[in-house]
């Protein structure tokens, strides 16, 4: 029997980083060695609370989690989510479904501030960032050789045919901290973005969710809930698509399987000024490289990732 995939998730621990999660424990060939935190969705602090609080929940309080950045590079303020974002989140980041009790309950473990890095380091880690590139920007920055042994990084960030989330060009993990962005795709770190481009083509809907419920545990009940907070704000907001997007989701499953995307191999850069801040694009000054560093998802196998992500979600919820 082949070894496991050690996976290093980076999750700014909204909805659906949380379904990433689920996922990963779900997923009979990885094997989670820690969950780095990130802002974004929500404060750091925050992100590491809704970790620690659903590993306790999906029966792994065991794995440890790190406390990463709490702003963007070069930024001077701490950070605050913006509104829309709490909209889509909830102000605890899980849907504002967690009951009085269990919310109270401060998790028994807590997070590192340290320790993530050398993890990074171990040569068989598969990192896998759901939020802002910023904890990945300082990692390359306090290990400038991480380029040459780390294994290629499958992150949920940018767009590269179709329109951005947060503004028209951007999407969000990326227009979080386009610095940080650019810097990584300009490392020569091997990459694979798993953008809008394929994560607006994988929809779950209450039909779904309502499986999980259907398995009458506590964290089966818990997801339902917060993914139909998630999936009510996606019908306000995106009524045309039927239900919710599973960013997080797709980036860890094509991590562990990445036969479930169709990728176009690009050298990319980010857009860092003016309207179209934050948008992914091809570099100019790379373009006739033969070597590409990152591998673009740009079609996905739909009904297989579904019928793959409702089955390991389930295994880690019953
Ligand atoms: O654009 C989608 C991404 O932004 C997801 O990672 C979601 O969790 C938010 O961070
Ligand atoms: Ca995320």
């Amino acid at each position: 029997m082949s070894e496991k995939i050690k996976g290093l998730l980076d999750l700014d621990t909204g909805i659906d980083d949380a379904l990433a999660l689920a996922y990963v424990l779900g997923s009979p060939e990885a094997e989670l060695v820690g969950v780095v935190c990130s802002y974004g969705n929500v404060t750091v602090d925050t992100a590491a609370r809704n970790t620690l609080l659903l590993l306790e929940l999906l029966g792994r309080p065991d794995i440890p989690v790190y406390l990463g950045a709490d702003r963007p590079l070069g930024a001077r303020g701490p950070f605050e989510p913006p509104a829309g974002v709490v909209r889509i989140h909830g102000r605890d980041g899980l849907g504002d479904v967690l009951t009085e009790n269990r919310s109270r309950n401060a998790p028994r473990a807590a997070a590192r501030r340290d320790g993530w890095v050398e993890t990074l380091c171990d040569t068989d880690v598969s990192y896998v960032p759901t939020g802002p590139l910023t904890n990945l920007a300082e990692a390359l920055k306090m290990t400038p050789d991480l380029p040459k042994s780390l294994p290629r990084v499958t992150f949920m960030g940018g767009a590269l045919c179709v329109p951005g989330n947060v503004t028209p060009c951007a999407e969000a993990n990326i227009r979080n901290d386009p610095e940080a962005a650019d810097a990584v795709l300009r490392s020569g770190l091997k990459t694979r973005m798993i953008g809008l481009d394929v994560t607006h083509q994988v929809i779950l809907t209450r039909e779904d969710t309502a499986r999980w419920r259907a398995l009458g545990t506590a964290a089966g009940r818990f997801f339902a809930d917060m993914t139909d907070h998630y999936i009510d704000i996606y019908e306000k907001n995106n009524p045309h698509m039927g239900g919710c997007a599973l960013h997080d989701p797709l980036a860890a499953a094509a991590a562990i399987d990445p036969s479930l995307v169709t990728c176009l191999p690009a050298n990319l850069r980010v857009e860092l000024d003016g309207p179209v801040r934050g948008r992914t694009v091809c570099d100019p000054e790379r373009l006739r490289d033969a070597e590409k560093d990152c591998e673009v998802a740009l079609i996905v196998d739909a009904p297989r990732f579904l019928g793959e992500f409702l089955a390991r979600v389930e295994r880690a919820l019953a």
